[in-house]
């Protein structure tokens, strides 16, 4: 990424930067996957490098595990952690109840379950993610390779019972093959344009045989940071009721992740 950064790369960066308070030396940390966390993963690395800051982390992709190694995070599983202090992830959209859809990347799998296990879920984001009702990106949901066209077409017949606008159903494709996730599976992306109820979409979408998890993140999200491109950074916190606005000076040469390329 040589040159200055663009607009949307400084809000990613400065929600990352801001994330970055929500972790201490000794802790355990889950990290997301896609081209904000890699921001964070590359501004934990510095202070790893640079600081002395002691962390166990847990990568929610191959992706990030790999870029975890090289910027000197320690990487361990979830099964060794077994719990996590902090996870820190982005999201494709979110809304003022802090429920997310996740997924973009393919890796909400990983993302659910590691961030489940971790006592605080923060999600880092630029201000496009916010939205007043979910369902203009698609919602992806990952199901197994087996018999992969019946469950989408059960997913399909059970969508014309949803409070949804479109139902429209993709299989994820990578050129001209079907996606595969860290885990093996396809990614179905749901076409819903608005999810009038969340809650009750993932229940239904879990129970279909074939459908290992939808990309629905419902009650698992603590607080957001919202990155702006001028470096005004927003922390909504719901569970503490807080909201604060802090700005980092980024400079124009500040290009310290020149080699990012998620
Ligand atoms: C990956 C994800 C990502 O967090 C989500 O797609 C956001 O990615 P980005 O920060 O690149 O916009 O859910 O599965």
């Amino acid at each position: 990424m040589p040159g200055s950064l663009s607009p949307i790369d400084k809000a990613k960066f400065a929600a990352a930067k801001r994330a970055t308070q929500f972790v201490e030396s000794g802790m355990r940390v889950g990290l997301g996957t896609g081209s904000t966390a890699a921001w964070l993963v590359r501004c934990l690395g510095e202070m790893v490098r640079d600081e002395g800051l002691q962390i166990k982390g847990v990568p929610t992709s191959s992706r990030t595990a790999k870029m975890a190694r090289e910027v000197g995070i320690e990487v361990i599983s979830l099964d060794e952690a077994k719990w996590l202090d902090v996870t820190i992830d982005g999201a494709d959209e979110f809304d003022a109840d802090l429920t997310l859809i996740k997924g973009g990347g393919g890796a909400h799998l990983q993302e659910k379950i590691v961030a489940t296990a971790s006592d605080k879920m923060v999600v880092i984001a630029d201000l496009s993610k916010k939205v007043e009702t979910l369902g203009a990106f698609p919602l992806p949901i990952e199901v197994i390779p087996f018999g992969w066209q019946t469950s989408k077409t059960l997913v399909e017949e059970l969508l014309i019972g949803m409070d949804v606008l479109g139902r429209e159903v993709n299989l994820r494709m990578d050129g001209d093959r079907p996606f595969v996730t860290d885990e093996g599976n396809h990614i179905l992306d749901l076409h819903l344009r608005r999810i009038g109820n969340p809650r009750q979409l993932s229940l239904v979408l879990n129970q279909v045989p074939g459908v290992v998890e939808n990309g629905l993140f419902i009650d698992i999200c603590d607080a957001v940071v919202i990155g702006h491109g001028d470096g005004k950074v927003e922390v909504f916190d719901i569970t503490e009721g807080t909201n604060d606005v802090t700005r980092f000076d980024i400079l124009d040469d500040d290009n310290l992740f020149s080699d990012l390329t998620d």
